[in-house]
């Protein structure tokens, strides 16, 4: 059971919502609702109530939607040896992959800072596959002396940097080798991708890896990110198969095959298929395949992100000014593209956004919804149909917990938004805060000398102490 006698979570005291005309409301919001009065609620939590604790723009998570995600995702797939892995790179939140952990997944890190956290999460080394593009010798060396279960290798060159880091620490790395299945299907393909080894490599570089007294072989791997039809999982994984054979007939056992992330979320209205619809499917035809070329069976790995966490999450962000150029209405925003919901500029995203504090008002206006920083692109959302806003109101941004509190910077020196967690229990917890200036500048001031931390101090306090008093008309210190 989660801690939930942690100083930062709050028992809710805040009244239930009650049932009001849902016009703004989609299924997949199971835990949304609105008051009489118009104002969201989050999983029974009033929005008013976070904003006023916890400011804008504001990053909330539901723990709800997040656990169930988790094991709906583990229940989809009827295989004996399912060992899924949280991509933690969609959002590696700490609490987040705890829960993670907690739930039964395993944990797939793209980088050395990522496995740290993966560690300061918990997981156990063995629980963690080590998987991106490119490694240096001492990542590989770190990755190998944490005991991880697999580094994952993506070229020829690789395998033999693994092998040499192998031969210096004397020990034998254990390896996936990641696969580019070469496949292509209605339109998918995976030709153009820059990772994984092409297929009519493999067996070569399978060779190369078998060859190596510093390499331990265990498994094959495929990623191939947006994967808009379940077939695609199903070629990916007779390509993998196969090579799995191959190794066979070379004497080594693959026990481990890992078919990546890539499903699909729902955004605005699409159709798109669930893990629920293809993972029984799936499973038919891998046991068929695998009884076929007579393999035993090994450990299936899948490594979701988006799916898991995307529609988890909620970006609150407050309507600051209002323009109107020619007919375009404009609302400009405290949240940004840039600091708060990149994916925007990044991937094209499309939120959808509701009115959060005028929910049972009608959308009879049209609004572009700007960001806050000084570049003309940063712009949140365009033609949304929404109610009369003014200075103040409330905007939620739906489904927005992947790839936005990590793709997020600090251009134009903003701070990144902190992030809430609506625990199951009805609790409230913060499970990141606000970034200081002192933080966001030490990189500069570390090096250049320009102020100490006492330095940073005074400008902290005046500002905390002088300023935001001010602002709130009051001499309390805070
Ligand atoms: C190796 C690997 N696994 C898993 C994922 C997660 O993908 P998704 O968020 O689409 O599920 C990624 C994303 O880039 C990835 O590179």
């Amino acid at each position: 059971m989660p801690n939930t006698k942690n100083k930062n979570t709050k028992k809710k005291t805040y009244k239930k919502s009650t049932s009001a005309s849902k016009r703004y409301l989609k299924p997949r919001w199971s835990w949304l609702s609105q008051s009489k009065k118009g104002i969201m609620y989050i999983d029974g939590i009033s929005v008013t109530d976070l904003i006023n604790k916890y400011g804008t723009p504001l990053y909330v998570v539901v723990e709800r939607e997040l656990r169930s995600r988790l094991r709906r995702f583990k229940s989809s797939f009827p295989y004996p040896n399912l060992r899924p892995q949280y991509a933690c790179k969609c959002n590696s939140n700490l609490e987040i992959m705890r829960i993670a952990r907690e739930e039964g997944f395993e944990l797939d890190a793209s980088s050395v800072g990522e496995i740290i956290l993966a560690l300061l999460a918990d997981f156990k080394p063995h629980e963690i596959t080590f998987t991106n593009l490119y490694k240096t010798e001492q990542d590989i060396m770190f990755a190998a002396k944490v005991g991880v279960q697999a580094i994952t290798v993506d070229s020829i060159e690789e395998i033999k940097r693994v092998a040499a880091v192998g031969e210096k620490v004397k020990t034998k790395i254990r390896l996936f080798i990641r696969v580019n299945p070469m496949i292509e299907f209605r339109g998918y393909t995976t030709k153009n991708h820059k990772y994984g080894i092409p297929y009519g490599v493999a067996k070569k570089a399978i060779d190369i890896a078998i060859a190596s007294p510093n390499i331990d072989l265990i498994g094959l791997h495929f990623h191939g990110s947006n994967m808009d039809y379940p077939k695609s999982y199903y070629l990916g994984m007779g390509k993998l198969v196969r090579l799995a054979k191959y190794c066979k007939e070379k004497g080594v056992t693959i026990r481990f095959v890992d078919m990546g992330g890539g499903f699909p979320v729902q955004y605005n209205n699409e159709n798109i298929y669930v893990p629920e619809d293809m993972g029984k499917i799936f499973v038919r035809k891998f046991l068929k395949l695998l009884d076929k070329y007579q393999l035993e069976k090994p450990v299936l790995v899948f490594e979701p992100g988006k799916f898991i966490v995307a529609n988890t999450g909620i970006g609150l962000t407050r309507v600051i000014s209002k323009k109107r150029l020619k007919k375009q209405k404009i609302l400009i925003t405290d949240g940004s593209t840039y600091a708060f919901l990149p994916d925007v500029i990044v991937d094209d995203r499309y939120y959808d956004v509701l009115p959060a504090n005028k929910m049972n008002k009608k959308g009879n206006q049209v609004y572009s919804i700007e960001g806050c920083t000084c570049d003309v692109i940063d712009e949140m959302a365009r033609k949304r149909r929404l109610p009369f806003l003014s200075e103040g109101d409330v905007l939620a941004f739906m489904d927005v917990g992947a790839y936005s509190n990590v793709l997020a910077s600090n251009f134009n020196t903003l701070k990144r938004a902190p992030m809430v967690m609506i625990k199951e229990n009805g609790a409230v917890k913060i499970i990141r805060r606000r970034d200081r200036y002192s933080e966001m500048f030490a990189p500069e001031l570390d090096v250049l000398k320009i102020a100490g931390p006492k330095e940073m101090k005074r400008f902290y306090d005046l500002f905390r102490i002088n300023v935001e008093n001010f602002w709130k008309g009051s001499t309390k210190k805070r």
